[in-house]
């Protein structure tokens, strides 16, 4: 993808349905009994992945294609063996969240996924799991990809993760719907809650108590239907495109402000940036606003702690607002990013250096080295949907021209997102090569 120094961001944005409430309305629509419907659901890839896993074992999903989507469930206990292996292709979500409804079943199941996911750590699910009683086999000692999962009636648990991790807590959650007596899970910091309000929307009992959340087994759910949100993690990067590109004024519509999902709002706050948000409504118990942006001076902060999980997927994105703030910024806490769809320290180090910006990657983080302005150069996407969008937001605001390779990785979750950019900028700005 080739781009150009763009003119001011101008417009409204529409953001794709939120991915992470996607592959959960997928997951327990196809557990329900009776059809469900989606509205505003992602149409990506990994959500995909999702759906045609479920399909494989009985389910049926109508408008994969679409953005409304009906599902007609299995029930909580009919889900059917799946006659081949089941392929999560990029998705984490998928192959995490899968694990966990697979342990529960009385079947036989593989679960696989692309070169990037079988790369990925799984003992922080497998583990657990395991300890409720189902047999998971994988390279690596059961923690790399493909797995192989004998389901079983499992036992509840009480687990406390050593990481934030909203794919390791939602697998447990998800597992013990099957599970004997109370499965409870603790995290160190909060991470993102979807999957606690969902289970509570569509009537599946669920107790907090500050970071445990406990859940006990279930014998149905019933169809309901559900409206996603606007996805935060896609918003993000023109929420930081329209404050790094002097003279931009962006309206985003429909967003989802789930507070476990907007440190990057707290981080841009840290930096001098003010964002305005309408009043937010309630949608599907998720609250979601309008959120109003306009290009700002931005100065190097320091972000860390319980900040980090509540924008883990936005790291990249805010990496390109500290490339062109005032000062310098640091990034701690954020060893999780080594082991996302990518390593995603390791990316943005070496890609925004190709920018001319001063990085120092550390095990945990990064210390970047604000500048007044990037260089256009060739750069790499690393088939990660976040860097590539990340870096177009970085190519927009340099002097002189980028180019993005497999800028088609996007397809993960957010498949417009080229169209999308081309439609707020002036010219063309954005352009396929070859
Ligand atoms: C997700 C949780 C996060 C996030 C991912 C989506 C989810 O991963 O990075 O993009 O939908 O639960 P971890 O649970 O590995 O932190």
């Amino acid at each position: 993808m080739r781009v150009s120094p763009a003119g001011p961001l101008k417009g409204t944005v529409t953001l794709p349905g939120d991915k992470s409430i996607t592959h959960r309305a997928i997951i327990l629509g196809s557990l329900a009994d009776g059809v469900s419907e989606i509205t505003g659901a992602l149409q990506s890839e990994d959500c995909r992945s999702t759906a045609r896993a479920f399909v494989a074992m009985g389910a049926e999903v109508e408008g994969i294609e679409d953005d409304r989507l009906r599902i007609q469930g299995c029930g909580l206990y009919g889900l059917k063996e799946p006659e081949d292996v089941l392929d999560a292709g990029n998705s984490g979500t998928t192959m995490r969240l899968l694990t966990g409804v697979l342990a529960g079943q009385p079947f036989f199941s593989v679960l696989t996924g692309d070169r990037y996911l079988r790369k990925r750590p799984m003992a922080r699910i497998t583990a657990p799991l395991k300890s409720m009683g189902a047999a998971i086999m994988g390279r690596d000692g059961g923690n790399l990809p493909p797995l192989a999962i004998r389901g079983t009636r499992l036992k509840g648990t009480d687990y406390t993760s050593p990481i934030a991790s909203a794919q390791v807590k939602s697998a447990l959650l998800l597992a013990g719907l099957f599970a004997e007596g109370e499965t409870a899970v603790t995290e160190p910091s909060l991470s993102r809650d979807h999957t606690e309000r969902m289970f509570e929307g569509i009537g599946l009992p669920i107790q907090r108590n500050g970071l445990t959340v406990r859940v006990r087994g279930a014998r149905a759910i019933s169809a309901f239907n559900l409206t996603v949100p606007g996805d935060f993690s896609a918003a993000a990067f023109f929420l930081v495109a329209a404050l790094v590109i002097p003279g931009s004024e962006l309206t985003l519509r429909g967003v989802g402000i789930n507070p476990t999902r907007t440190g990057l709002l707290d981080a841009l706050g840290l930096m001098g940036a003010t964002i305005e948000a309408s009043p937010p409504r309630i949608v599907s118990g998720e609250p979601v606003a309008d959120l109003f942006v306009r290009s700002q001076e931005l100065r190097g902060t320091e972000i860390r702690g319980d900040l980090i999980p509540r924008m883990l997927d936005e790291v990249p994105a805010f990496a390109v607002a500290a490339a062109l703030a005032k000062g310098p910024t640091i990034i701690r806490d954020a060893a999780e990013l080594r082991v996302k769809e990518v390593d995603r320290l390791a990316a943005l180090a070496k890609e925004l250096r190709r920018f001319g910006v001063d990085v120092e990657e550390r095990s945990d983080g990064l210390l970047l080295r604000g500048r007044a302005s990037l260089s256009g150069c060739e750069c790499e996407s690393w088939g990660d949907h976040r860097m590539a969008m990340a870096l177009a937001v970085a190519g927009l605001a340099a002097k002189g021209n980028t180019t993005i390779s497999d800028p088609l990785c996007v397809s993960s979750s957010f498949p417009d997102f080229w169209a999308r950019l081309d439609s707020i900028l002036p010219g063309a700005a954005v352009s396929l090569e070859g």
